[in-house]
């Protein structure tokens, strides 16, 4: 569904891998809406696909794989349609991007304070003076100490969480529309991670970007999003407001997600692991991807896949038990 508000939709995307042992069917028609100025949580087990959706939106879907249907509206305007010098420009004005891994994208042979600066000088023209001077100033709101200092540092001259400040400065200096986070915090310790959910989150209110999420921990998205889809082997098997998820949790996978998350009142040996694990998506499995995992699993499951439905408004679920499937005669 469409709305005015809606700055990307994610219209039914199927991107697969064809590798030699077979072809990898890694989204499988994946839909979802980011609105304007909203904070979008993905969250699922690893290899779900997540980082995939962000590959695809991005148009970088590493080799063997490619976007076989499917739409990217990006305020109207389908990406996956576009060349890829078109795509570098969308990438380096509309859409930034947050890794994990914050050396990928900070070129070690230069100092930290220039990378910041470079979209200031050669997109938006800047004198180089005042770019650095700019760049500095970015930094310096992301939190980095000594910002003036520190920009005069090399990549390696910093810390894990100092590297992630200046990727995030990187990301803000293309003023973004959209702001792809794909899991910026996992090799942080908790202080300096949970540091900068909180800087992205200002940032964002700050500059207005919406923001995709991505993350396998349900417990983020309670802190961080608005919206949240929830993400089984390449395909969004529910998605609604984060408050709703956390009141009223509909697909039997979900529920398993959020007694995941570990409590205050609860001790870490008694979270509970979620049987089984995601499968690999060369065969996936028919019908209801989640049915060799599911405790409420019927005959239907392995044989159709289910439609996603309205539970409520806005409120969407992709489960058998749930109904509105016609079975195919
Ligand atoms: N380059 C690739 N070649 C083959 N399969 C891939 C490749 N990249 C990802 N996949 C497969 O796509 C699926 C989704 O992966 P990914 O998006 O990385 O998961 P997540 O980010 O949720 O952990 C997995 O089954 C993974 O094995
Ligand atoms: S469709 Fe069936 S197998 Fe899939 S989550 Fe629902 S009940 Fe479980
Ligand atoms: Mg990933």
């Amino acid at each position: 569904m469409e709305t005015r508000e809606d700055l990307l939709v994610v219209d039914r995307l199927k991107t697969q891998f064809f590798t030699y042992g077979g072809v990898v069917e890694a989204l499988d028609e994946v839909s979802f809406e980011i609105r304007l100025g909203e904070i979008f949580g993905l969250v699922g087990e690893s290899g779900c696909g997540k980082s995939v959706t962000a590959t695809s939106i991005l148009g970088l879907v590493a080799k063997p794989g490619k976007i076989v249907s499917g739409r990217v509206l990006l305020d109207g305007e389908n990406l996956v349609e576009k060349s890829e010098q078109e795509m570098n420009r969308v990438r380096g004005s509309r859409i930034a991007m947050i890794f994990q891994d914050p050396t990928s994208s900070l070129n070690p042979l230069f100092r930290i304070g220039y990378q910041v600066a470079e979209p200031y000088i050669y997109h938006q023209r800047r004198p180089k003076r005042q770019a650095l001077k700019d760049a500095t100033e970015i930094l310096a709101k992301t939190g980095l100490p000594d910002a003036v200092e520190k920009s005069r540092n090399y990549p390696h001259e910093l810390s894990g969480g100092m590297r992630q400040r200046a990727m995030i400065a990187m990301s803000l200096t293309c003023e973004p529309d959209l702001l792809i986070a794909d899991e910026p915090t996992t090799n942080l310790d908790v202080t300096i991670g949970r540091q900068i959910l909180d800087l992205v989150k200002d940032l964002q209110r700050e500059f207005g970007a919406s923001v995709l999420w991505i993350t396998h921990d349900m417990a983020v998205v309670a802190q961080m999003c608005d919206r949240v889809g929830v993400m089984y082997a390449g395909t969004i098997v529910e998605k609604t407001d984060v408050r709703t998820l956390f009141r009223n949790a509909k697909h039997p996978y979900t529920e398993r997600l959020l007694r995941a998350i570990p409590s205050a009142v609860k001790s870490a040996d008694k979270l509970e692991e979620i049987p089984g694990s995601v499968p690999q998506l060369i065969h996936p499995p028919t019908g209801c991807r989640f049915h060799p995992r599911c405790d409420h699993v019927m005959e239907i499951c392995s044989r159709v896949k289910p439609v996603e439905l309205e539970v409520e408004p806005g409120h969407m679920v992709a489960c058998h038990l749930f109904g509105g499937e016609k079975e195919a005669t």
